[in-house]
């Protein structure tokens, strides 16, 4: 191989890399998602909740930060602005109060409000976020090792050697420096104490 050939192929390799480590959110900017004195809701975010979408498990809107992701992830007629829409009929589940224990382990950390399961469960959205389509979990630069990401919350069903390589849980959400989301002691299986912390009318 040429010089030549040699140095495009290595720029052919290196662009799809080059590309995630901006993602979509550095377009944001911390301006796009928070608003510092016109919020219109809660962290204060600069784009209004998304009410006009449905969750087919409550059949009312959204609520929390999930309703603040479809303010931009939907479809415009359903309330977004058409980026990278997601549809709950075609998605894995989100915006559930609780979560069914036999169906998924999630680590006490990634839920929200007393129990609830949100976006956030699966990505933290910062622009400092280094893993594929901001997940949790790293899975490779073109998540290709998603099986680790599952193992995280669903871990009896994943290979052994995929658990084995403990998911280490990202998190942007502490600014003494700590990138690495604790994980809880483990799961007392989440006590239907819970329950009552989670209003519903949020
Ligand atoms: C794509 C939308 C998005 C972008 C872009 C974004 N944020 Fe956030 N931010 C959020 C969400 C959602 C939360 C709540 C996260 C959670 O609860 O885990 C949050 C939480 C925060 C918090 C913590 C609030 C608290 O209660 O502890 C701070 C501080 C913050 N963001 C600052 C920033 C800064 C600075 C930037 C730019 C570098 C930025 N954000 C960019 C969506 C965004
Ligand atoms: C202000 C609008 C806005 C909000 C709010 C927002 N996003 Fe985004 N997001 C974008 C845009 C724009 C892109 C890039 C879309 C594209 O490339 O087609 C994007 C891309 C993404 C991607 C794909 C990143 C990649 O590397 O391909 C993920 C994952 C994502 N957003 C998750 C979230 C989650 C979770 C939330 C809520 C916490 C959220 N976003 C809130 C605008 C937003
Ligand atoms: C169970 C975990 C999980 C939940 C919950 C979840 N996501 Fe994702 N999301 C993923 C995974 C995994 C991918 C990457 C899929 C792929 O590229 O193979 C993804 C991809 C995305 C993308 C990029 C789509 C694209 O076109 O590349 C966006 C945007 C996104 N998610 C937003 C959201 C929003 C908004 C919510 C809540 C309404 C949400 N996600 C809930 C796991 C999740
Ligand atoms: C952060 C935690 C988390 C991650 C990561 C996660 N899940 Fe889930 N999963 C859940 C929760 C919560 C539920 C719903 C539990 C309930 O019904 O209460 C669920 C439900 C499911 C279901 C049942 C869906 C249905 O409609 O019955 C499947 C299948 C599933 N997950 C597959 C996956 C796969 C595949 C991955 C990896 C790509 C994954 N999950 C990653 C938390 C997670």
């Amino acid at each position: 191989m040429s010089l030549v050939t040699r140095v495009a192929v290595i720029l052919a390799l290196a662009s799809p890399a080059a590309a995630l480590a901006s993602g979509g959110h550095d377009a944001v900017g911390c301006t796009g998602c928070h608003a510092i004195h016109t919020a219109k809701g809660e962290v204060i975010f600069a784009v209004a909740p998304n009410k006009t979408d449905i969750n087919p498990k409550t059949k009312a809107p959204y609520s929390g930060t999930t309703a603040l992701c479809l303010g931009c992830h939907e479809e415009s007629n359903k309330g977004g602005q058409g980026y990278a829409p997601i549809h709950a009929n075609l998605s894995h589940p989100y915006g559930l109060a609780s979560v069914d224990p036999k169906v998924a382990k999630v680590p006490p950390e990634l839920l929200r409000d007393g129990g609830r399961f949100e976006c956030l469960g699966c990505h933290d959205p910062h622009p400092s976020n280094p893993n594929y389509k901001y997940l949790r979990v790293d899975t490779g630069a073109k998540g290709q090792n998603m099986d680790a990401f599952c193992a995280a919350c669903h871990p009896i069903k994943a290979d052994a050697s995929a658990v084995a390589t403990k998911a280490v849980l990202f998190t942007s959400m502490d600014e003494t420096g700590n990138r690495v989301l604790k994980a809880g002691p483990a799961a007392p299986a989440a006590k239907p104490a819970a329950k009552p912390a989670a209003p519903a009318k949020r």
